[in-house]
């Protein structure tokens, strides 16, 4: 039996009580009590009979990235951090999209060979070098691309491949990203991940 349903009926039997009071004690006391029983269990009734909006942590689903045997499973992995861990949808989207700050990712993994995405994702100020958006002389950049390998979102290797085989694939591209290599990196494998809606990318 369900907690809800357990105090239901714990307030239908102080309500009954109260009525009890009520119809079969004489002295005033008791019966003011048999009202006052009554009034309250009506309401914790009442209360209990609203329907519950309990605000529940996401799912966490864990994977086991030294399970996967093909490209594609390792890209769906790779989709599932994209939208929850690696916090990559915060910033870019894949298409064009209003609230996007950031690059459109849309047919990066056609662009982007893995290796650069690698480095994009790791070492972001590699290739960003000076702002030319103003007059006088270029300033010099700061990548706002946070290190992805680092903390705060501190992906492990695995997981930095399987980000790169799901940019790929989405890009219609051929997965290169090879399922030995990244099974031969030594890492705890297992990976944990807020499950999220499909966002069917
Ligand atoms: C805080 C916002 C932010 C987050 C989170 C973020 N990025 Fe970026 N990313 C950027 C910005 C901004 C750039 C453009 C270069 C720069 O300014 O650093 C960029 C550049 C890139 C590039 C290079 C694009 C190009 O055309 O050269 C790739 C690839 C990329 N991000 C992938 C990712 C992935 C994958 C994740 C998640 C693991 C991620 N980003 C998370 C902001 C972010």
């Amino acid at each position: 039996m369900s907690e809800v349903a357990l105090l239901q009926i714990i307030g239908l039997v102080v309500v009954g009580i109260g009525i009890g009071i009520l119809l079969f004690l004489q002295s005033k006391f008791l019966r003011v009590m048999g009202f006052v029983i009554i009034v309250l269990g009506t309401f914790s009734l009442i209360a209990l009979g609203v329907p519950q909006m309990a605000s529940l942590p996401p799912a966490i689903e864990t994977f086991d990235i030294t399970k996967v045997n093909t490209p594609d499973d390792l890209a769906g992995i790779g989709q599932k951090i994209f939208f929850s861990k690696g916090q990559c949808a915060l910033c870019h989207s894949i298409g064009p999209s209003e609230s996007a700050r950031c690059p459109d990712l849309k047919g990066i993994g056609a662009k982007l060979s893995p290796e650069f995405i690698y480095e994009s994702l790791t070492d972001p100020q590699a290739y960003i070098y000076l702002d030319f958006r103003h007059e006088d002389v270029p300033k010099e950049y700061p990548a706002r691309m946070p290190h992805i390998n680092k903390n705060p979102i501190a992906l492990s290797e695995q997981e930095i491949y399987s980000v790169i085989a799901f940019l790929q694939k989405m890009s219609g591209e051929p997965i290169s990203v090879k399922v030995e290599d990244v099974l031969g990196i030594s890492e705890n494998g297992s990976t944990e991940v807020a499950s999220v809606a499909d966002h069917g990318a």
